[in-house]
Parts: structure tokens; C-alpha cells; sequence
């Protein structure tokens, strides 16, 4: 079986793989759920690093989607007001939610420096890469 250290390779060779192949993501990371704890943990990632290692449910774009149980595609972080700001050359950001069992235990969170980059065929594909995520968790 995988170790925890193992899962999280794996976790970061995906973020990797995510930022040096599509040019518009450019912080690429999982938030995981902290157990029963309504909050969310900051995983492995590639980019700047972020002091938002901790984020209480229902709180920025990260949060309403540990709430919500759906895609949050945001493009233009500036039209936001429940919005935490990581980076001023963030322009963009999209989460998609990944669900064992049915439960929400965490998610994927891209942020871009391009405004507006972001279409369905990400969806399709980033939910596509939380549901293989989800089998190796
Ligand atoms: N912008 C996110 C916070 C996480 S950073 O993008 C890495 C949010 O509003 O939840």
C-alpha cells in the first residue's frame, strides 16, 4: 500500500506536470481536508509560496468550494469580494472539488496570471485529474 510520503510525490509530480505543460497555470496546488475540522489544509503545490496554509471553510474562493461541493471558475479574481488574495499577479482562478466516497475531502486549486483563461475543456480535464487523484488517495 502507499505511504502518506509516497501519496504526496505523487501529488506533486501532478502539480508539476499541470504548470510546466499549460501555460496559463501558473500555481498549481491541492487543499485537503483537515479531518472532521470544517478547514482546509494546504497539500502539495508548485508556485509562489502562500501564507494560506490554513483556510476555515466558506472562507475565500477555496472555502465556498469545501462548502458548495462544486467547481468555482473565477475569471477575474478582482470581481470578488469573498476572495483571498495570494498574489498580486494573479488574475485568474478555477478549484474543482475531489470527492471520495461521495464526500468532498479536498480540492484542486489553479491559479493563472492571465485573465479569463479558463473553459470548460479545463473543467472536464481538472475533474478528470481529481478523480484519478481520488483513486490513489
Ligand atoms: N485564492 C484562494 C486562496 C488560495 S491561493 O490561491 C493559493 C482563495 O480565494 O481561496
Amino acid at each position: 500500500s502507499n505511504t502518506n510520503k509516497t501519496v504526496n510525490e505523487r501529488l506533486l509530480n501532478i502539480c508539476e506536470l499541470l504548470e510546466e505543460n499549460v501555460s496559463y497555470y501558473n500555481w498549481v496546488g491541492f487543499y485537503f481536508r483537515n479531518g472532521e475540522k470544517e478547514e482546509l489544509i494546504l497539500g502539495p503545490y508548485v508556485g509562489a509560496p502562500t501564507d494560506h496554509t490554513v483556510i476555515p471553510f466558506g472562507k475565500g474562493i477555496c472555502g465556498q468550494v469545501a462548502v458548495s461541493n462544486k467547481n468555482f471558475v473565477v475569471p477575474d479574481v478582482t470581481a470578488q469580494d469573498n476572495y483571498i488574495a495570494c498574489s498580486i499577479s494573479v488574475k485568474a482562478e478555477i478549484v474543482i472539488p475531489i470527492f471520495v466516497k461521495g464526500a468532498n475531502i479536498g480540492q484542486i486549486d489553479i491559479d493563472s496570471n492571465t485573465p479569463d483563461p479558463f473553459t470548460k475543456q479545463d473543467e472536464d480535464f481538472l475533474e478528470f485529474v481529481c478523480e484519478q487523484v481520488a483513486s490513489i488517495l
